[in-house]
């Protein structure tokens, strides 16, 4: 059986509580990455989840601990979601999320699935439905039942 790992930073709680539904969908657990290590990035898909802060950054822990485990990508199946507000920052909405993608690619992931945003401040009521939709893909490319 392929061992999924969700790896998520989380300034307020709201991607975390995303991240914990992801892992449910896909029968896997959920970690901080604070605390991710050998175990959680040593999984045959990594699902990678940052909420954009700041006028389009990375989520602090992300920023923090981004180089050091960058490597960890290398040739493994990567999937990234983001947590955004589209209406109070429509220009970078969910940017965070295309920059966690573009360092898993850079360090030679494989990305599964398209870059999922989720805005959780405006349309929370969609979310359910685009997480079904889009762990159906992810699973679908990434080669799991
Ligand atoms: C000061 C501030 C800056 C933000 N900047 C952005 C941004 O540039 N782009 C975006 O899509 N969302 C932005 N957001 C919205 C957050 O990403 C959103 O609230 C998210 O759900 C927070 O996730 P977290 O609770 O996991 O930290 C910002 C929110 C605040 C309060």
């Amino acid at each position: 059986m392929s061992k999924i790992s969700v790896i998520y930073g989380s300034t307020t709680g709201t991607t975390e509580a995303v991240a914990a539904r992801i892992a449910a969908a896909l029968g896997a657990s959920a970690v901080n990455v604070n605390d991710a290590g050998d175990d959680a990035f040593g999984a045959d898909l990594l699902v990678l989840g940052t909420p954009t802060w700041g006028v389009g950054d990375l989520q602090d822990d992300w920023a923090a601990r981004l180089d050091a485990v960058r490597t960890r990508f290398a040739g493994r199946k990567v999937a990234v979601f983001g947590l955004g507000d589209s209406v109070g920052f429509a220009d970078t909405f969910c940017v965070a999320a295309e920059t966690l993608a573009a360092a898993a690619r850079d360090a030679g992931a494989t990305l599964v699935g398209d870059v999922l945003k989720l805005d959780e401040s405006n349309e929370s009521d969609k979310t359910d439905g685009r997480i079904a939709e889009w762990v159906a893909k992810v699973k679908a490319e990434a080669g799991i039942q």
